[in-house]
This record gives structure tokens, C-alpha cells and sequence, in this order.
């Protein structure tokens, strides 16, 4: 093989507001390489086969991605040449991935960073970064270490047609609890009467209270977006009811409001948690890849997938993440593979 292209995405500022596509990240198609003579110096070379497009990438681009560097999160790449004895030719490793077709994974780097998937249910690669990858994790993490609950409860998830809320609305339904859904769009939340949910709602046009007050009082709230809606939750719950604060996009690309109903934490004995998957993580690791791949082949889970093909396509699904234009996890295909 001679040169060819390895096109790469990069961060170029963390905006006030949303992140613009072809501003705040681009794509750039000036690097070439050639992945059979490209030295490899103890390391090995990496085809990516997927990335996630995660909500928490407009976290990274506040506190994390660099301006002018390759922008990266967790994705699915096949090993193609190995200098390194802890990988094979032909094995696919999940973990952090530089958003570009090629890349070396230098000889210092721990191989312990990445997972090599063994992947003997066949399921498709971009399974990995979603309801097998870190979603999923996160989902199943939170539930096991915080949820508590009685048969016939009620449980509210928000943002609840994503990879994590459409999750937990499976854990939910499994415990024997009546489950209220919100999302915001007629498609999403089809998805969610398809899955079993007793109560779905639009955010956007319907109003929050006076669905949880007439179907609740809430026992568990699986926050995926805090904000108002948090605020909400808390004068919709019943006493001593838990609160799981996962997520808090609604607050990342507007100025947070100000949250008038706190004082119901201390009245209705509320049990607020919040956590990130990187805490909960070791715990739950292993149970979690016993059983959860399982899961997935056998349908016992389903989730809805968004696939986009090409790098060139990042900058605007990193967009359209945070505003709601994409139906379940989103995946960025960046080469096939097997
Ligand atoms: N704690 C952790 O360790 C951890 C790990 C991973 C993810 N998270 C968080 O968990 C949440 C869910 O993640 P996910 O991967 O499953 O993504 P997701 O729910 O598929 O994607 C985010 C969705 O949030 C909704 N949204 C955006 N702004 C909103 C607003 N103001 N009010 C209500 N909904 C809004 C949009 O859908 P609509 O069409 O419904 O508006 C958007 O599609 C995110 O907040 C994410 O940051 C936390």
C-alpha cells in the first residue's frame, strides 16, 4: 500500500453556547500514511472500525480536548500490525480512540487500557460502544448500586429512548415497576410503547408535573438531563424516594435555572445520588460483560441505533447529540471491517 488519507477530526474551541457544526470540531484531510511501512516501535497499528458519539463529548470540549489536537473517545479498532505481545493481527480492542482511520498505539501505552472483545455472541461491533460499551455500563452500574426498589414502584427516566435511559427502562420493567418515560420526538417515543413502557411523554409539549402528579408520586428518578427537570422531579416524588443523577445535558449549552424545589430533598426525605461510570466501573466490570452481551443477543434488551458513515460526518453529530436530532445511540462508522 502507498499513502493514503488519514483523515482526522479536530477541536478547535469550546463555544458559549451549542457546539456549531464545522467550528467547534472539524474534520481535516491533510495527513496521509502508510499503514504497512509506518514504523511501529514496539507498539501496534490500529484500523478503527467505529467511535461513539457520545453526549459527554461537550464536557471533554470544556475541560478536556485541546484546541488544534485529534479529538478522541471510546470506539471499536481492529489490530492490523502488532510489534506488541499483548495483541494479536485480527483482534478488536474497545477503549479511548484518537477520532482517526489509523492509528499507533505506541509500545509505553499499557495494553490495559484497552479491552480485547472476544465478541463469541457475533454481535455487530458498534454494540461495543453502546449498550455493551460505556452506556450500558453506566446504566447497569447505577442501577445495581443505587436502586432499591419494591415491586409496583414508580419509576421516571428521562431522556429515556438513549442507550442508557432505554436501559434502565428494561431494569426498571424487570423489577415489576410501573415505569414513566419522557423524550422529544414521536419516534422515540414509539420505541418506548414498543419496549413496555405504562406511561411515555413529550417533554417539549407536554406538561411534566401534571403527568408525574396524576401517575406518580415518583419512588425512583433516573436523571438523565437535570435542569428544570430535576427541579420538577423533586416536587413530584414520594417520601424517602431515590434520586439517581446520572446525566445533566440541559444544563451544558444553556445557563442552568435556578432550582426552586431543593427544599423537598429535606421534606420528603429524598435520597439523592449522583455518580460517574469511571467510579462505579471496577465494581461492575465483570459482572456486567458476563451477562449484559448475553443480554443483547438474546433480545432481552433492545436499543435504538443511529449509524452515520465517516469521520467527516462527527462535527454535526456531535450537534445533533446534544439538541435531540438522532434516535437512539449514536455510532460513527469509520471504516468496515470484520
Ligand atoms: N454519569 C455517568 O457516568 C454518565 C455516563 C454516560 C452518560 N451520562 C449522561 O447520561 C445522559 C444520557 O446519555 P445517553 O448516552 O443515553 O444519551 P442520549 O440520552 O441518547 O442523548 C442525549 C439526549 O438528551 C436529550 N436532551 C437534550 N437536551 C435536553 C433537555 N434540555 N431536556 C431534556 N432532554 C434533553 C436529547 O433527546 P430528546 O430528543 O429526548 O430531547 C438528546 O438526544 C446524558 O446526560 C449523558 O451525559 C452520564
Amino acid at each position: 500500500m502507498s499513502q493514503i488519507k488519514n483523515t482526522q477530526v479536530l477541536f478547535m474551541e469550546n463555544p458559549q453556547g451549542y457546539p456549531e457544526p464545522n467550528k467547534s470540531i472539524v474534520h481535516d484531510n491533510s495527513h496521509t500514511i502508510d499503514p504497512d511501512t509506518i514504523p511501529l516501535d514496539g507498539g501496534f497499528l490500529l484500523k478503527t472500525l467505529v467511535v461513539s458519539i457520545d453526549p459527554y463529548i461537550r464536557t471533554l470540549m470544556r475541560f478536556v480536548y485541546k484546541r488544534g489536537e485529534v479529538i478522541f473517545n471510546y470506539g471499536v479498532a481492529v489490530v492490523i500490525r502488532t510489534e506488541h505481545s499483548g495483541v494479536k493481527v485480527g483482534d478488536h480492542v474497545y477503549g479511548l480512540l484518537p477520532f482517526q482511520k489509523y492509528s499507533i498505539i505506541p509500545h509505553v501505552s499499557q495494553i490495559g487500557s484497552f479491552r480485547i472483545l472476544k465478541n463469541e455472541e457475533k454481535l455487530p461491533w458498534s454494540a461495543y460502544v453502546g449498550m455493551v460499551g460505556m452506556p450500558g455500563q453506566t446504566a447497569y452500574s447505577g442501577w445495581r448500586e443505587y436502586a432499591n426498589l419494591q415491586k409496583g414502584d414508580v419509576v421516571y427516566v428521562s431522556s429515556a429512548a438513549g442507550p442508557i435511559g432505554s436501559f434502565v427502562v428494561h431494569l426498571a420493567k424487570e423489577a415489576g415497576c410501573k415505569v414513566i418515560a419522557s423524550a422529544g420526538s414521536e419516534a422515540k417515543l414509539k420505541f418506548l410503547r414498543d419496549i413496555g413502557v405504562d406511561v411515555v411523554f413529550n417533554y417539549k409539549t407536554e406538561d411534566m408535573t401534571e403527568v408525574l402528579k396524576k401517575e406518580g408520586p415518583i419512588n425512583l428518578y433516573w436523571d438523565n438531563v437535570g435542569g428544570e427537570t430535576l427541579d420538577k422531579a423533586f416536587a413530584c416524588a414520594a417520601q424517602g424516594a431515590t434520586f439517581i443523577l446520572c446525566g445533566m445535558i440541559s444544563t451544558w449549552n444553556e445557563a442552568p435555572p435556578v432550582m426552586n424545589n431543593m427544599g423537598y430533598i429535606a421534606l420528603n426525605q429524598l435520597n439523592v445520588h449522583g455518580f460517574t461510570i469511571t467510579y462505579l466501573l471496577p465494581k461492575y466490570e465483570k459482572e456486567f460483560y458476563d451477562v449484559v452481551p448475553n443480554w443483547i443477543a438474546s433480545g432481552k434488551i433492545k436499543c435504538l441505533e443511529e449509524k452515520r458513515n465517516g469521520l467527516e460526518h462527527a462535527s454535526q453529530a456531535v450537534y445533533d447529540v446534544q439538541v435531540g436530532n438522532h434516535t437512539g445511540k449514536c455510532v460513527l462508522v469509520v471504516s468496515e471491517g470484520p
